[in-house]
């Protein structure tokens, strides 16, 4: 009965985070899509400590309160911007999470199986164990390089594609030897040696990845953490499990694939690593003058354009200018000017990162475009309005062979009429290189902290 009960609800579940998945889709329906999300985790919980429970119940609901308690805590703390360093560290939980039950699988004392039915659910124990600890210890390395405590420069050991292979040669070896073994001693050991090694193999995988490609990292680990749960699943025969982690895992995936592509980078290599580096090619060094405006300039450029493109970056979120930057479209709007917004598929520090925020801003969706919607329409506009973003406009990824973001796809705003550049410094962004677009002559700067220069804009116009 319980059982049915049980087997109802993990549909019901599955369901729903399907339908959550298909809501994450479009900003619309974003909010739905996460209601969809958190119904169907609350279900999934509730089914498995009923059907589970038994006498670890009172255990099981302390530590969904600790766990819940904690993470509403850490979600109400942390800044939008910190998110990827958030999601990090939730993928690294995953991780240990799967290789903790792997563990808790193969010492069970209640666990008697026999043959076949054993051989397969030693190989279920030790793939869990092998990918969690990747997933571990590859997120916390993604954690320590987004904070900035680790360099983002890649680390390109000599012959290190070898040296994975090997790895990988000597993990799959030892699980023979935990498939295969007579007593649980040798097994034992073998696992061991396999989580040292699988641990190192995550540390230097993502050791051996740029900084520019950390992005699709973090969703590579998102896949990767999907598959530790399916895993897990399938060591402890919990369909839900199973379903929910090919989810999240193929989910990932197919991210981190339209991420490379995004960035013109081929998803086998930015696994492999060694991209974001500095290429051997020297990297020029911009040239021209920089123009710095004022905030009276842009408005009047502002008030006597009929095609105005917002390109929002990182720093519009560092400063929370998005609600002032959404009273200007209203105003500019009111005034019969088109106004759009042209988004990068990697503008600010995590995917949709600047459809949230100019969601939250309530800047309408339909004139909320992207990067291949708008890029042809840049040379019919009068100014592009660069709100603290930096290589996402960065003309030396078409025009610099030696730039380390050579070839990634950017918003052609160098040719509009003119193009207004929001930032407090000439300092560089993300991937830490130069940028000609501040030099060239239809470019100019308006230096400062992005919310006092869009604040200062928005007075201006309302007073003219
Ligand atoms: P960035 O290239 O990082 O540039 C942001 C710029 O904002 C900086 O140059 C900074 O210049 C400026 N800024 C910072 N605080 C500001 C403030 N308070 N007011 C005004 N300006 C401010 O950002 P982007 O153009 O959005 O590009 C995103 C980069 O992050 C890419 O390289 C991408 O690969 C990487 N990345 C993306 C993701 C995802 S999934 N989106 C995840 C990780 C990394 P000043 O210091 O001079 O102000």
């Amino acid at each position: 009965m319980l059982n049915g009960i049980g087997n109802m609800a993990w549909l019901g579940a599955a369901t729903l985070f399907i339908l959550s998945l298909r809501g994450l889709s479009h900003p619309a329906s974003a909010r739905r899509g996460n209601l969809y999300g958190v119904t169907g985790m609350v279900i999934a919980v509730l089914a498995t400590l009923l059907v589970t429970g038994g006498a670890g119940l009172q255990i099981a609901l302390i530590a969904a309160l600790m766990g819940g308690g904690l993470g509403a805590i850490l979600a109400r703390r942390v800044e939008m911007t910190q998110m990827p360093q958030l999601v990090a560290v939730l993928h690294s939980f995953v991780g240990l999470a799967a290789t903790l039950i792997a563990f808790a699988n193969f010492l069970s004392p209640k666990i008697t199986m026999n043959g076949v039915e054993r051989a397969i659910h030693d190989t279920e124990i030790y793939v869990g164990a092998f990918i969690g600890t990747v997933t571990f210890s590859g997120s916390i390395v993604a954690f320590l390089k987004l904070q900035g405590t680790v360099s983002g420069k890649p680390l390109v050991l000599p012959a290190r594609h070898l040296l994975n292979a090997v790895v990988l040669g000597a993990c799959i070896a030892l699980g023979y030897r935990f498939v295969s073994a007579p007593d649980g001693g040798d097994a034992l050991y073998a696992i061991i040696v396999m989580c040292v090694l699988a641990a190192a193999l995550g540390v230097h995988l993502v050791m051996a990845i740029g900084g520019a490609d950390m992005p699709v990292v973090v969703s590579m680990l998102n896949s990767y953490s999907g598959w530790a749960a399916a895993a897990t699943g399938f060591m402890l025969d919990n369909d839900l499990l199973v379903t929910t982690g090919a989810l999240v895992g193929s989910s990932g995936a197919i991210l981190s694939y339209i991420m490379c592509r995004a960035m013109n980078r081929s998803f086998v290599s930015v696994i492999l690593g060694g991209f974001g580096a500095v290429s051997s090619t020297a990297c020029e060094a911009p040239q021209g003058e920089v123009v710095a405006t004022s905030v009276d300039e842009v408005g009047s450029l502002l008030r006597d354009a009929q095609e105005v493109v917002i390109v929002p970056g990182y720093g519009m979120a560092v400063a929370q200018a998005q609600g002032t930057i959404s009273e200007i479209t209203r105003r500019l709007r009111a005034l019969g000017i088109r106004v759009r917004f042209g988004i990068h598929p990697v503008a600010g520090r995590l995917p949709g990162h600047m459809n949230v925020l100019l969601a939250e801003a309530k800047v309408p969706y339909d004139i909320v475009l992207e990067m291949d919607e708008i890029n042809d329409d840049f040379t019919s506009t009068d100014v592009v309005l660069v709100i603290g973003a930096n290589d996402i406009v960065n003309p030396g990824a078409q025009e610099d062979a030696g730039s380390p973001i050579a070839g990634m796809p950017v918003l052609e705003v160098w040719k509009a009429r003119t193009v207004v550049v929001s930032k407090r410094s000439m300092a560089t962004g993300y991937a830490g290189v130069d940028n000609p677009l501040f030099y060239k002559d239809n470019t100019r700067m308006l230096f400062g902290d992005a919310k006092g220069s869009i604040d200062a804009l928005l007075r201006q116009l309302e007073a003219a």
